[in-house]
């Protein structure tokens, strides 16, 4: 069997010499944008698409330039959130972020794949879930070298849930991005926030802290509490079910 190593010599795809390429390009094209954020859980289905969305709009409010990066392929619901009833779809001749709700700027990749696609898997289905991270791993990888944010304050890039895809941000960055987690008030969803956490932890990552989101309701637990303490970080923000646009400034304030 052939290693990596062996891949990547001279004689072969080149395939070291472009992955040094894309990321000159990611570097380049993010050398405007200040400060890049990724927004993390253990699980999906805690808000995390939710708080990323209103909490660029907040961040917006304050009159911070903000965009939002919708790395979810299989669940992309940025657009739903952010986009204001006249935006228009990016396409793959224009990588410009549209201009969402308070003026976000946002991009998924999920309106790439709809548009025919470079990305429909059409590999061997025996083993396509590794395909098809390969090749989300690799869109998210083109995504960065070709979208043009421009200027920004904060990029708050929304990642699928996990770690997997973080880790490969780290590596087509160059340098970890900052990280702040959500989880819900759960031991279930602490148990893989802290997981999460602790790949951020590895990868040199500045924790920014934690929203606990879903607060006051049926959800028990202390989730939040128990991982600020672990991880020595803060619980920036506790957020109720259906919170006011209040709730989402005073965190913005905080970041
Ligand atoms: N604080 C909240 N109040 C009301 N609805 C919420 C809240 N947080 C999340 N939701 C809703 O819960 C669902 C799951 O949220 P989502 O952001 O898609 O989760 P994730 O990105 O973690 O998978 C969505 O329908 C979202 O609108
Ligand atoms: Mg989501």
């Amino acid at each position: 069997m052939r290693t990596y190593h062996q891949l990547t010599d001279p004689d072969r795809s080149g395939l070291g010499d472009q992955i040094g390429a894309q990321r000159k390009r990611v570097a380049e094209r993010l050398a405007a944008v200040r400060r890049i954020v990724a927004v993390m859980s253990g699980k999906g289905g805690v808000g995390k698409s939710y708080v990323t969305a209103h909490l660029a709009r907040g961040l917006a409010r304050a009159g911070r330039s903000v965009g939002v990066l919708d790395a979810d392929l299989n669940g992309p619901t940025i657009p739903g959130l952010l986009r204001d009833s006249d935006a228009r779809r990016a396409t793959q001749e224009s990588p410009e972020p549209a201009s969402g709700l308070d003026g976000v700027k946002y991009v998924s990749m999920g309106q790439f794949l709809e548009e025919g696609s470079p990305l429909s898997f059409k590999g061997p289905t025996a083993e396509s879930f590794v395909w098809r991270g390969a090749m989300e791993a690799a869109a998210l990888r083109e995504f960065l070298g070709d979208v043009e944010w421009g200027d920004l304050e904060v990029l708050l890039l929304d990642l699928p849930p996990g770690m997997q895809r973080y880790i490969e941000l780290c590596d087509i960055l160059g340098n970890p991005p900052s990280v702040l987690t959500v989880t819900i008030p759960t031991p279930e969803s602490r148990d893989a926030v802290r997981r999460a956490m602790r790949a951020a932890v590895d990868h040199g990552s500045e924790l920014l802290g934690i929203v606990e989101n879903m607060v006051g309701g049926e959800l028990k637990g202390t989730a939040g509490d128990d991982l600020a303490a672990e991880f020595a970080t803060a619980v920036v923000a506790r957020i109720p079910w259906h919170p006011t646009p209040d709730t989402w400034n005073r965190l913005a304030a905080q970041l």
